[in-house]
């Protein structure tokens, strides 16, 4: 039997109602066959210093195995002041360091994003694949999932409720399975 493709979740939102935790529920209950999601947890993670790096708490230790336990990592994230939020760049720093030790090396990405605004998170999600550069991240190009006007798409407890979108996610994993199927050729 093949062994299970693992997906690490990193949502970029700490509100307990957050639409895009909403996202990232949608996907755990969207996976393919034999892929399993886990959601790392990044709000217990001190602010980067590379004072700490080289004696990093546990949490950041968990953060870079979970990182480098899986096959392929999902963003979920909102937009923040038209950019990354900061709990969520504060996790790829730490994952991303010390120098040399880059938890995110080669590892292929998807992002999803949903906001109030407009654009449904476009700008930070572009922000997000200039970060990638850095990283050697290699990021999935479609599906895009840019969820606009949440209120209209999540229900009271910020489950999605818009089914394009849901039918959006569930093809933007099976592509996420396969690019980094790809990759790892
Ligand atoms: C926002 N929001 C927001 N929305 C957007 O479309 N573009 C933006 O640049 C911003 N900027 C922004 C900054 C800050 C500090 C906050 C708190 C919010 C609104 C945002 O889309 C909304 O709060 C979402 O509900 C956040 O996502 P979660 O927490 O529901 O996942």
């Amino acid at each position: 039997m093949d062994k299970q493709f693992t997906i690490l979740g990193l949502v970029g939102s700490l509100r307990e109602k957050s639409y895009n935790k909403g996202l990232m529920r949608a996907a755990q209950s969207l996976l393919p066959e034999g892929v399993g999601l886990t959601v790392a947890e990044i709000g217990n993670l001190p602010l980067f210093s590379e004072d700490l790096e080289n004696n990093a708490p546990q949490a950041v230790a968990t953060l870079k195995q979970q990182v480098e336990d899986a096959d392929a990592i999902l963003i979920a994230t909102p937009e923040y002041n038209y950019s990354v939020p900061g709990v969520l760049k504060n996790a790829l720093d730490w994952a991303s360091r010390p120098y040399g030790n880059n938890s995110f090396d080669g590892k292929a990405v998807a992002i999803m994003g949903a906001s109030v605004g407009m654009l449904g998170t476009a700008r930070a999600q572009y922000h997000l694949r200039q970060i990638f550069v850095f990283l050697n991240m290699h990021p999935l190009n479609f599906p895009e999932i840019m969820v606009p006007f949440a209120s209209q798409n999540f229900d009271a407890e910020s489950n999605l409720t818009n089914e394009k979108t849901r039918e959006m996610i569930r093809q933007q994993l099976e592509a996420l399975v396969s690019w980094s199927r790809k990759l790892n050729a």
